[in-house]
């Protein structure tokens, strides 16, 4: 008899229907092999939500979400929605979400690739080897803070962190770091901001029920330059929802294309795995997408929301090995490629190799 799992499944926008039918596709085939029952449950948010529903986030899917065991998101967000009133567009229901859903906690690893090291835009030696996980705080900060407002003159938002949001997420990076390398750099901006420098005193204070564990601090400024002088000196990134959406991004680039990172978004119940990257409307409905970052994502997902560390490692396996046989889809397309695939010829291929 097989486990059974409930999945809720967000397609969202622009790229993300044709990457979660990808991450499905394995899910699926892995599903097959192991004997795993996986129900999916559909749900809508953003554009997609705003088109059927008139609001990003119906509550439908704010209580669907609480039926599921784990939920796995594409990308939301596009041009056609840009001009809505802010409360009302993709990217609010995305917040909205995470904050109804309290997860706090992102996880984004960014690992290089053996076989991707020459698809970085910086030089193998540099990014051989490195494997940094991005611990960034999801649910504060500026993105949340109150006041806020658009007016004719001046506009304001405001970056506001409370002594428990910050020993919350401090703590999930201490305890992660006790299983990596045991290394962290707290990256923030305390030599200008007052919520920066409550930040690192906090983070100090965390710091000493984990004394195995190297805590470093470095502006933000800094730590985005060096990550790109020097990637290799970072083992856990521990930062702020802005910092971290930023630094993020950049350190996607040293595993060769941001259509690579996933990402777990965790806290106090369900979580949330989704691929860092957005809703990509340059490339939508062209089907070249990349859709190992939400297949990666779906990885995370078996590994953290429901203990299958098997099937997990299944999927990283047979995702380096299309990458060491060549198979590239065309963000990454121009760097040691034997084949140039569409996104569902990578996805077809994934879940090949996960039933071997
Ligand atoms: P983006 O991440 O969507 O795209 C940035 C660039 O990376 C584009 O050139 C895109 O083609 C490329 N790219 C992204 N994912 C890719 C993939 N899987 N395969 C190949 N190439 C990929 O960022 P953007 O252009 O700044 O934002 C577009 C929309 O997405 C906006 O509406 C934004 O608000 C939204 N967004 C949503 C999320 C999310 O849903 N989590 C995250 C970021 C941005
Ligand atoms: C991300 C995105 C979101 C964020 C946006 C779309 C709200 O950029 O998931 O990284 O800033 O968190
Ligand atoms: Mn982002």
């Amino acid at each position: 008899m097989g486990k059974n799992y409930k999945i809720g499944i967000i397609k969202g926008d622009g790229i993300g229907p044709e990457i979660i039918d990808e991450a499905i596709k394995v899910l699926d085939s892995i599903s097959a092999n192991m004997g795993l029952n996986l129900e999916y449950k559909e749900m809508l948010m953003g554009g997609a939500a705003i088109d059927e529903t008139g609001v990003p986030l119906p509550d439908e899917t704010i209580q669907g979400v609480k039926t599921c065991d784990a939920i796995l998101f594409g990308a939301i967000g596009g041009p056609k929605w840009d001009g809505l009133e802010r409360h009302i567009r993709p990217e609010s229901g995305l917040l909205a979400l995470r904050k109804s859903m309290g997860t706090f906690a992102n996880l984004r690893p960014a690992i290089v690739y053996d076989e991707l090291v020459n698809a970085s835009t910086l030089k193998s030696n540099i990014v051989k080897g490195v494997d940094i996980m991005v611990v960034r705080e999801l649910t504060g900060g500026i993105y949340f803070g109150q006041p806020r407002e658009l007016l004719e003159d001046r506009a304001y938002n405001t970056m506001i962190y409370t002594k428990e949001e910050v020993e919350r997420i401090a703590k999930v990076a201490f305890k992660i770091a006790m299983k990596r390398d045991k290394r962290i750099c707290s990256v923030d901006k305390a030599n200008v901001l007052e919520v920066s420098q409550f930040w690192r005193d906090i983070v100090i204070e965390v710091a000493k029920d984990y004394p195995e564990v190297e805590l470093t601090h470095m502006y933000v400024d800094n730590a985005a330059m060096q990550l790109i002088r020097n990637p290799k000196q970072f083992d856990v990134i521990l930062t702020g929802n802005i910092f971290g959406d930023i630094l993020s991004d950049a350190a996607s680039m040293l595993s060769g294309s941001i259509g690579l990172l996933p990402s777990a978004s965790t806290g106090k119940g369900v979580g949330l795995y989704e691929p860092i990257h957005g809703s990509a409307p340059d490339i939508a409905g062209q089907g070249i997408s990349n859709p190992l970052a939400t297949i990666s994502s779906a990885s995370m997902m078996l590994r953290y929301a429901l203990g299958e560390e098997e099937c997990a490692d299944r999927i990283d396996d047979a995702i380096k090995k299309a990458l060491s046989q060549g198979y590239r889809t065309g963000d990454l397309g121009a760097y040691d490629a034997k084949e140039i695939c569409s996104c569902s010829e990578m996805g077809d291929i994934i879940a090949r190799y996960v039933s071997k």
